[in-house]
């Protein structure tokens, strides 16, 4: 597995973490959020007319991509009418920046990458953006801290994207607030996929009600965590 060009590695000055694998970050999305969650297979199965995924750390948006280059590729008749997709970050980037550290997936991402450029906000002024994607999507960027920013959701979430930086480089982002929102904000069986396995945030979920498991991460990452919410079976 080689590495990507070093000038595409992207290193977060807040965190000094980098943003997505060092080997292929859309190769990496696909196989922890999408395979992670159970996507599209799920979607195939949901009976509801709306699936709403919430994503911890937005970024470059790599993950957004990843998951709407997947939804287009699906049979309309083999998954909901439309999708939501929430996304909280604290340090917001600009269009041109994430043009430039994205250019590498150019060919694979193709038609969505350039609609996502379209949309992705020039100006980054507004707290919240609520953004119309394609015909049936929509993309809620929420730009702020998600512990200050998750406890005023209100949308029930179907699928968690849980992508901060390493909880070691980034403790607040895999805290207690987040976790008990994500079980008051879970429908039922709603799924979960983050890249880490961290023991404090597998117990931390397993508090508030997610049944968590181990399985292969990407590349050589030995373990990563998914999960099924169940909070509300065991409440019944
Ligand atoms: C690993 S990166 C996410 C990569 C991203 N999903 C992508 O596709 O580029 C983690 C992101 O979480 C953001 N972040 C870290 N702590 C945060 C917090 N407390 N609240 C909101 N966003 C946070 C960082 O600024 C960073 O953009």
């Amino acid at each position: 597995m080689n590495d990507l060009p070093r000038a595409l590695i992207l290193k977060s000055e807040h965190y000094d973490d980098v943003y997505f694998s060092v080997h292929d970050g859309l190769a990496e999305s696909r196989h922890v959020f999408l395979q992670g969650n159970n996507l599209p297979e799920r979607l195939e199965a949901f009976e509801q007319e709306s699936f709403t995924i919430c994503e911890t750390g937005f970024g470059t948006g790599l993950n957004f991509l990843s998951f709407w280059q997947m939804w287009k590729a699906q049979k309309e008749e083999n998954r909901p009418k439309r999708f939501k997709y929430i996304s909280f970050e604290k340090y917001p980037l600009t269009n041109e920046f994430i043009k430039e550290n994205l250019s590498y997936w150019e060919e694979s991402l193709g038609e969505v990458l350039k609609q996502y450029l379209d949309i992705y906000p020039a100006g980054l002024n507004q707290k919240k953006y609520i953004l119309p994607v394609g015909e049936d999507g929509e993309l809620i960027l929420v730009f702020g801290d998600v512990n200050e920013e998750m406890p005023k959701l209100q949308d029930k979430v179907d699928c968690w994207f849980l992508d901060g930086f390493k909880p070691s480089c980034n403790p607040d982002m895999w805290s207690e607030t987040v976790f008990q929102n994500m079980a008051r904000l879970s429908n039922s069986d709603a799924s979960f996929a983050t890249f880490t396995a961290a023991g404090f945030v597998r117990r931390g979920l397993e508090r508030v009600g997610f049944d968590v498991r181990k399985v292969k991460g990407y590349g050589r990452k030995r373990e990563m965590c998914i999960g099924t919410y169940k909070g509300r079976w065991s409440c019944a």
